[in-house]
């Protein structure tokens, strides 16, 4: 038996067809179908909906967050952003030109503390860009409420969370932009990949002139690029000015490819099972390991809320008679794949450690960080490998318990 990864990737008879298409009419560069699968996901999230896809989900981060210097933000503004999230997100807000402002987590939650989220705000303060971690929504009543409050715009980070829903509200479209990943871990995939949402058409226009450098183009469809047709807006900033070669703003070179749109044309078909598999996934290995409930706190599932699990996070508690080098150590002999539950980024990552945060500051996201750690849940494991998770794990607590 092959090794229980984390996050599982397969290639479906559909999705080879369009890349051997692609490859067949040498068009691998941004074209239809990477336009077909931003309609594909734009209609998933509502009738409304724009969806721009870019390079990676690090990218939908950023440039969301960049589109704000539209909207009257200015370099150097804040930008409030959960202390625990992967890496990611903490750099998108670095990127794009902003400070991120950190909250510590919810220690029942793991999402950002949305009691904690009003001291942060200055006002310099810009945007809340709340995370779905591991596919549990965001408290956002209360975020979108404090936004509101403050004027301030909410980006949410779904990449760990496509199709995850909070209030019935499909998440990503919560605030004024949802970017996601489909880097190959994640719940749907294009091997790299990411995509911001909106119903904002103007930002939607936005956001495709950033992935192209920040040029002055912003439609949805190039003209010029279908066939020699007249653009009548080609010229529109003087006689010798080409708006294609004309750069409005700072923009990143943040383009899907051909390539990579096949492959989530085809996902986005299975998107609903997929969720479902890791849904059922979740709350079996819940159910299994409940009897270790003393020692572990787990991903649960609150009545407002349709999670959409990326993972399954195990948090140890802090008198269990092991630690999480201990088991993750034994799983990982057994041919179960761990990674770490990212911790505090401001005083765990010694990348932020110039923002001058001390450790202690985020004690919430910093006990995730120390003791937090999670496997796979991905709908390509099969019962027989939950059960050996559940058998693992079991046996490795009774070992300790001796
Ligand atoms: C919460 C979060 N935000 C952003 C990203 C960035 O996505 P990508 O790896 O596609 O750049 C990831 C994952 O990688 C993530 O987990």
């Amino acid at each position: 038996m092959g090794k229980i990864g984390v996050g599982t990737v397969s290639v479906g008879p559909e999705a080879k067809r369009l890349i051997n298409e692609a490859l067949d009419k040498n068009r691998i560069s941004q074209g239809r179908l990477v336009r077909r699968f931003e309609r594909l996901f734009a209609a998933y999230h509502g009738p409304t909906t724009h969806a721009v896809a870019v390079g990676t989900g690090t990218a939908a981060d950023t440039l969301a967050l960049a589109a704000l210097y539209d909207r009257g933000a200015q370099r150097g503004d804040e930008v409030v952003v959960p202390a625990l999230t992967f890496i990611a997100t903490v750099n998108a807000v670095v990127h794009a030109g902003f400070v991120p402002r950190f909250v510590d987590a919810d220690p029942l939650t793991w999402q950002i503390d949305p009691a904690q989220v009003a001291a942060v705000i200055t006002g310099r303060t810009r945007a809340i860009l709340p995370v779905h971690l591991f596919g549990k929504p965001a408290p956002m009543d209360e975020l979108v409420a404090l936004a509101a409050q403050h004027d301030l715009a909410v980006v949410e980070d779904a990449a760990e969370a496509h199709g995850a829903r909070y209030r019935g509200r499909i998440v990503g479209t919560l605030g004024l932009m949802g970017a996601f990943s489909f880097y190959s871990a994640h719940i749907i995939t294009t091997g790299e990949g990411g995509a911001v949402i909106t119903t904002d058409e103007d930002l939607a226009g936005i956001l495709r002139s950033l992935r192209a450098h920040g040029r002055a183009c912003k439609c949805e469809v190039c003209r010029l690029n279908v066939s020699s047709a007249y653009c009548p807006l080609r010229f529109q900033y003087g006689d010798d000015v080409d708006t294609r070669f004309f750069f409005e703003r700072l923009g990143y070179s943040e383009k899907m490819n051909e390539l990579e749109a096949a492959l989530g044309i085809e996902q986005m078909a299975r998107l609903d099972d997929i969720v479902e598999a890791r849904r059922a996934n979740l709350f079996y290995l819940n159910e299994q390991l409940a009897e270790w409930a003393e020692f572990f706190q787990f991903l649960t599932e609150a009545p407002h809320e349709r999670l959409s699990p990326l993972v399954y996070p195990l948090v140890i508690r802090p008198d269990a008679p092991f630690t999480k080098r201990q088991i993750t150590q034994y799983l990982e002999h057994h041919d179960i794949d761990t990674r770490p539950m990212f911790g505090s980024i401001p005083t765990q990552q010694p990348a932020y450690a110039f923002m001058g945060h001390r450790l202690g500051d985020f004690p919430h996201a910093e006990a995730v960080g120390d003791r937090g750690f999670y496997v796979g849940v991905h709908q390509d494991l099969t019962r027989a490998d939950l059960d050996t998770i559940v058998e693992r794990i079991s046996e490795f607590i009774r070992q300790s318990l001796r």
